[in-house]
């Protein structure tokens, strides 16, 4: 077969240059000349290749696809991407959430399950982990706990001391750290794990009736997870092992799918139920709220350029379409603010102009200028306006996703119900849940974690943490790690 020739090189102006190999110098030997402006450009562009990386979520991956409504769920939301037979394009990143760019993938944390929506009605978000409950459920303490599981000031280094300080002192992350330290705390890879929107959002249908709902996002592969010394081994030969596994299947075709189910909760019950529905710390009991099928999401297509289609990625909750909204969680109210700030300062002001940030659906906002602006701004920039610029539909687009609230401005937990405590659904998730085999496992994961740098008065409250999340698996944890 005749071999193509290649493009010649250019200039990031479109102009040939002469040499991929060679500077511009004063004979063979002599000076190189600083008019070499393309030497320059190599150099500098080379030195801004990379932007901060994500606070949390840094290291990850991910892939296109599409959700697919399977089940019709206009009773409870009018919203476009989940009507009856909608298909609707997809973005999707997992992630870590502790580690660092180009940290190991199979390192114990929980996993990011983020999802954009390209929708006719505007890009939707979906910014879940693989977990149904969170650590906290202040906003205000989410800045201290991720620098408890990052690293020390010191010596640079992570510390399990300080993550267990913070968590003893911090009893509400009880049952996420119970979640964490079982079996699904390290996913064999991220197509053999489920996603949660965790919080509860709210669902608004055609006639304006509200809905609180969470989402299960169940992996239509089944669950499965990497013990502790097999991740381990895996972080010092593969550390980009999940990356790999993602990247792998799509290419041969093994396209990874999972099954959306919802709970929904008449919007009154959330006044009396048992259990503070809004607090991220819980979950409602499939008992008491059982899923309802949407529809299927499938991953198809991998990236082409992991810098422009997923670094550069920018998931927002925020981003929210008509008939969804959000809830009276605080966690999701601290959201709201978090994410498109981090994007201002890890994308510039413009992200959205981004071709994987894009809205298939047409934009007509009054933002104006700013750095790195590419789409053409026209006038009139301003409104109210009698130029014939864009005008907001109230009566087509009501703020409908709403709730009442009444009271002074104060400090304060949630108001506690009657099941509200910080240990009941840990426990349950322990002595129901697992099994004999699985519980042996939490236990050895919890002792090998203390016994790795963690000491007294730490070592002793995380004893009676786990104590007050099940009375004998804390006995064998504290028997473990003291050998007493
Ligand atoms: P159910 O028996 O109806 O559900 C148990 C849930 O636990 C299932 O969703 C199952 O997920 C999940 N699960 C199974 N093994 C593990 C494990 N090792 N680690 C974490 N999750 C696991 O019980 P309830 O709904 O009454 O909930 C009981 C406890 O189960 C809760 O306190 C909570 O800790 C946990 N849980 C509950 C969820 C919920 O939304 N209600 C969701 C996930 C966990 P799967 O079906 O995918 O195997
Ligand atoms: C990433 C803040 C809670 C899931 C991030 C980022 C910030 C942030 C600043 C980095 C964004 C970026 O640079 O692109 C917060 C705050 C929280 C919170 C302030 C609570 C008050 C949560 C919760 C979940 C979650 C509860 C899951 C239910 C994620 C995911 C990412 C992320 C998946 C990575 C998104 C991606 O892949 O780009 N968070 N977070 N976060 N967060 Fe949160």
């Amino acid at each position: 077969m005749k071999k193509e020739t290649p493009p010649p090189t250019t200039t990031d102006a479109g102009i040939p240059v002469s040499s991929d190999e060679h500077s511009l110098t004063v004979g063979p030997d002599g000076p190189i000349l600083l008019h070499d402006h393309y030497l320059i450009e190599q150099m500098a562009n080379f030195n801004r290749e990379r932007i901060p990386e994500r606070q949390p979520h840094a290291k990850g991956s991910g892939a296109f696809g599409h959700f697919e409504v399977t089940h019709d769920v206009s009773g409870f939301t009018k919203a476009a991407l989940f009507q009856p037979g909608v298909k609707t394009g997809t973005l999707i990143r997992f992630s870590t959430v502790a580690g660092e760019r180009g940290s190991p993938d199979t390192w114990r944390d929980p996993r990011g399950f983020a999802l954009k929506f390209y929708t006719s009605e505007g890009n939707y978000d979906m910014v879940g982990n693989n977990t149904p409950v969170f650590f906290l459920r202040d906003p205000m303490k989410f800045q201290h706990f991720i620098r408890s599981q990052k690293r020390r000031a010191d010596n640079g280094l992570r510390d399990h001391d300080m993550q267990w300080d913070f968590w003893t002192l911090s009893p509400e992350s009880a049952h996420q750290v119970a979640w964490l330290m079982g079996d699904r705390g390290i996913p064999k890879n991220w197509r053999h794990m489920n996603g949660y929107s965790s919080h509860t959002y709210m669902w608004v249908n055609a006639a304006g009736e509200r809905f609180w709902v969470k989402y299960h996002f169940k992996t239509d592969q089944g669950i499965d997870f990497l013990p502790q010394d097999e991740a381990d081994r895996l972080a010092g030969s593969d550390g980009d092992y999940h990356r790999r596994d993602l990247f792998e299947s799509i290419q041969r075709g093994d396209y990874p799918s999972w099954s959306l189910k919802v709970q929904i909760m008449p919007f009154e019950e959330a006044k009396t139920y048992r259990f503070n529905p809004f607090d991220l710390t819980k979950v409602w009991p499939h008992g008491d709220y059982p899923l309802h099928d949407v529809g299927r999401l499938t991953l198809d297509r991998n990236p082409t350029d992991f810098h422009t289609e997923i670094e550069q990625a920018a998931f927002e909750p925020n981003n929210l379409v008509p008939g969804i909204g959000i809830s009276p969680d605080k966690m999701l109210l601290g959201r709201m603010f978090a994410y498109a700030d981090a994007h201002r300062h890890r994308l510039g002001v413009n992200y959205k102009q981004i071709p994987v940030n894009r809205p298939e659906a047409p934009v007509n906002s009054y933002s104006k200028d700013g750095a790195m602006r590419v789409d053409n701004v026209s006038d009139p920039v301003y409104a109210p306006n009698s130029k014939g610029g864009p005008q907001a539909d109230g009566e087509r687009y009501p703020e409908s996703a709403v709730w009442e609230a009444n009271g002074e401005f104060i400090r304060a937990a949630y108001t506690l119900r009657e099941d509200d405590d910080d240990w009941g659904q840990a426990g349950t998730l322990v002595r129901e849940v697992m099994d004999d085999a699985q519980r042996d496992r939490l236990v050895s994961n919890v002792v090998g974690h203390l016994k790795d740098g963690v000491s007294d008065p730490v070592l002793q409250r995380a004893f009676e943490y786990w104590r007050n999340i099940d009375k004998a698996v804390g006995d064998r944890i504290a028997k473990g790690v003291s050998g007493g």
